[in-house]
Formats: structure tokens, sequence, C-alpha cells
């Protein structure tokens, strides 16, 4: 796939069949403009034509220099690196910093954003308090997205989205904050008491901290299973516009705070054809339960009674990069743990499923969930908290979008259009509820 600014311009000629009229409709970038289509009338006090798109499938709602993917192909690049090298090389953090500048940092940047990141971990105590109200059962994601949103009433300069300065310090407020939240829910739900963050660690060592110490005074992670979680969050940063991230832009568009609008985006998030598909892989292979299980279940998403969850993707057509490091990852992390026995499971559901015509006929690959979980699983994480890590991993690529949506002066509020197709007008005859 050629990248929009590698397709060269040109005219589309449009001819209306109800009017005869013709129109020349420019190309650009390898897009045509919805609005350039107004002009197409019928007659005068006619709105003009509008372009049917349910679910974006075929429609770009910004332009955009972060994440570039070319699903056919199977390649994700943050600001131009491969999502391979960056892996491989870098870290989640210095990953986050070029997601939202463009640029990797330099050395001495690299350790001056992590001190800042580290400086902000703590949370008001007050954050406690709703936590401590919620049921002990409650899904981490539902206290997730509240306290997310719950943040702007702490910060009520966060609402000066115009201003660089006070924008800047919600992006590092909430890439810091997050891990503390969501370690702090998973502490409620255990009955734990709250671990506070250890700056001295690194983002993903401090996370494992808050999430496990317990009577030791100084917890010190893993250092695979540290690393093994920083690539997991540096391969869920960003990726594009996909629901969660339009979420992100959609509410942003309307100019309220960032947490509020990053509230919505983590909402978006945890639905199970989403950030939620992980939990669901997880749950699949408890009830598939056994290798010998697997044809059988295979049979049954082909009679179109159920979805293979952790397969399929809008975007990728042939096979998910993600995926592909994260088999690497899951050996890294099994050396440690052991071997996660649904991991034979997934690998026969992965064998049969790409072997078998249904789902090569509908291009459905493993995707970035299939295998995260069972990761996830082996590390001790709960299945419920399996889209909590993916919602601390997505943060900065949320951010990132919604900063270069604000600075882009093309955006408005959004605002899609619909076609009406409910009753005409029509009045109420004699009393009204008789
Ligand atoms: N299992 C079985 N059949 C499937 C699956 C699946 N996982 N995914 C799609 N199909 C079929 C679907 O039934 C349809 O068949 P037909 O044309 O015969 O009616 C066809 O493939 C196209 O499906 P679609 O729903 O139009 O595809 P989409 O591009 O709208 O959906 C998806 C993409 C990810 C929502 C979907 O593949 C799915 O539900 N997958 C399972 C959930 C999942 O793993 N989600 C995580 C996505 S990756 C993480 C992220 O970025 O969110």
């Amino acid at each position: 796939m050629t990248t929009p600014n590698e397709q060269p311009g040109g005219v589309l000629h449009v001819t209306d069949s109800r009017t005869g009229r013709s129109y020349e409709i420019p190309i650009s970038e390898g897009a045509v403009r919805s609005l350039d289509f107004r002009q197409i009338k019928t007659s005068d006090d006619d709105f003009g034509l509008l372009c049917y798109d349910p679910a974006f499938l075929n429609t770009a709602s910004c332009r955009s220099g972060i994440t570039f993917i070319d699903g056919d192909a199977g390649i994700l690049r943050y600001r131009g690196y491969p999502i391979e090298e960056l892996a491989r090389k870098s870290s989640f953090l210095d990953v986050s910093f070029l997601l939202l500048s463009g640029e990797l940092p330099a050395k001495d940047e690299s350790a001056a954003w992590s001190a800042e990141i580290g400086k902000h971990t703590y949370v008001h105590e007050n954050v406690k308090k709703f936590i401590d109200g919620f049921h002990h059962d409650a899904h981490p994601m539902g206290m997730l997205v509240s306290t997310v949103a719950g943040l702007s009433t702490f910060y009520p300069e966060a609402k000066f989205v115009a201003d660089p300065a006070r924008q800047r310090e919600q992006v590092v407020r909430l890439i810091a904050k997050m891990p503390t939240l969501a370690a702090f829910a998973y502490r409620h739900a255990m009955g734990l008491p709250y671990a506070y963050p250890d700056a001295e660690l690194s983002y993903a060592g401090n996370f494992l901290n808050m999430m496990w110490k317990m009577t030791e005074p100084r917890y010190r992670p893993d250092p695979v299973l540290e690393r093994a979680l920083d690539i997991l969050l540096i391969l869920h940063a960003d990726h594009e516009q996909n629901c969660s991230t339009s979420a992100m832009r959609v509410v942003g568009s309307s100019h309220v705070d960032p947490y509020s609008a990053a509230a919505a985006a983590a909402a978006a998030l945890w639905g199970p054809l989403h950030g939620g598909a992980n939990e669901q892989v997880l749950r699949m292979l408890q009830e598939i339960g056994s290798v010998a299980g697997v044809p059988a279940y295979v049979e049954r998403v082909k009679r179109g009674e159920i979805r293979l969850m952790g397969f399929g993707h809008r975007v990728y057509k042939n096979f998910d990069p993600r995926a592909s490091i994260i088999k690497e990852v899951a050996d890294q992390v099994f050396s440690v743990t052991g071997r996660n026995p649904l991991l034979d499971i997934a690998l026969e559901l992965e064998r049969i499923a790409l072997a078998d015509d249904y789902f090569i006929s509908h291009k459905l690959y493993p995707n970035v969930d299939f295998y995260s979980g069972i990761i996830y699983q082996a590390m001790g994480f709960p299945v419920t908290m399996f889209p909590v890590l993916f919602a601390i991993g997505r943060m900065p690529g949320w951010l990132a979008q919604w900063q270069e949506n604000a600075a882009d002066p093309e955006q408005k509020i959004a605002r899609p259009r619909q076609l009406y197709v409910g009753e005409d007008l029509r009045h109420l005859d004699g009393e009204l509820g008789g």
C-alpha cells in the first residue's frame, strides 16, 4: 500500500444521473473530500449529496502523522519507526515521548522525561475513597474509567485545553497516574492495602511493585517480567483511528478536559470487540478446556454461533505484527513463570483455524489479544485486569491523537450526519395519553 503522500493527485469526474450534470471532485492524498459532494444537488433547496458510511469503513476522519498501518502487509509504525525495532530497542516511556513529540528522546531528555513521569505517579488521597466505595467484585475497568474521569475534578485547570503548557501537565499526569489507578483498583478488589509508587523503579517495574508488593521493605521486580510488560505496553501504545482513539478525538473535539475524554476512550476500549477481547480470549480458552475440545469449538464458530475471540481485525487482513512479537515475549515470560497450560489450547486453535477455509477466506488471523492474555495470566494478573493493562499502554496514543486533533486547524466539533429514515410529519389526534 502506498502512503497518502506517495499518491498522485487527480480529479474524479462525476455525472449525476438524476440531473445529467457533471462535476470535478479533486483527489488528493488518495482521498476525496466528502464536503465536495455537497455541491451535487437535484434542486436549489436540496441539501446536497451525503456520503453514507456506517461504522466508518471507508472514511478518513483526520490527517495524522502518528501511526502508519498497512493491514495487508502487516506493517505497524509509530512516527515512521517499525514496531519490531521499537519493541526490541526502546522503552515504553521513550515510545510515549515519540508518539507525543514526533521524535525519540535523546539520552538526557529520556532521563528527564522518566523523572517527570515518576514525580506525578501519586494520586490525591481522596481517590482512594472513591475506590473504596466500589464493591469488592467491581470490574477494575469500571473503576479505572470512573477514577480517570474523577481526576478532572482535582485539576480544574485541565479545562484550558487550548493552553499548551496546561495541556502538557495533564498529559504527564495521565500517563503517570494510570498504573497507580489500575493497581489501586486491583488491590481494592483483593482487599489489600494500597501500595504506593516507587519512583526509583521503571514505569513497568513500579506498576508491578504497586500490584504485588506485600511485606517486603522494597519490591524488586523480576527483570524479565518487567521488560516483557514494558514491551507489551509498547505494542499497545497506539493504533491509529480505532474505536477508543476515535472516542478520544470525538469527545475531545467538544473541548472537554482530557481526563473526561480519556475516560470515554477507556470506556470504548472496554468492549469485548476491542480491548476487552483479551479477557474474552482467556474465558474462551478456559471454556474449551483441553486441546481435544478445539475442533468442536471451531465448528461452532463456523456455524456462526460464536466468534473466535482474539481473531480478526478491521485493518489487518494478513497478520497482526504485534501478535508475532507477543509470541516471542511469551517464551521469555514462561521461562520465568512456567508454561501456561492454556498455551497448548491456543496453539492448537491457531493451527486448526489457520488451515481452515472459513478463516482463510474471511482473512481471520490471531490479533494482539490472542496471546497477550495468556502472558498476563502467567504473570499473575487476573483476567479482569487484562483490558486495564491495554488501557495503560494505550494512554500515550490517546493523548498524542488528542493533541494532534486540538492542533489541527481543519478539525471542529465532531458531528456526523444521518440519513433520516423515520416517520414523515404527522400530527396528534385528539387528547394526549388517550
Ligand atoms: N470469529 C469468527 N468470525 C469472524 C470473526 C471472529 N473473530 N471476526 C470476523 N468474523 C467474520 C464475521 O462473522 C463476518 O463474516 P460474514 O462476512 O460471513 O458475515 C466477517 O468475518 C467480517 O466480520 P466483521 O464483523 O464485518 O469484521 P470487522 O472488521 O467489522 O470486525 C473485529 C473486526 C475485530 C471486531 C472482529 O474480527 C471480531 O469481532 N474479532 C473478535 C474480537 C477481537 O478479537 N477483537 C480484538 C481486536 S484487536 C485489538 C484492538 O485493537 O481492539
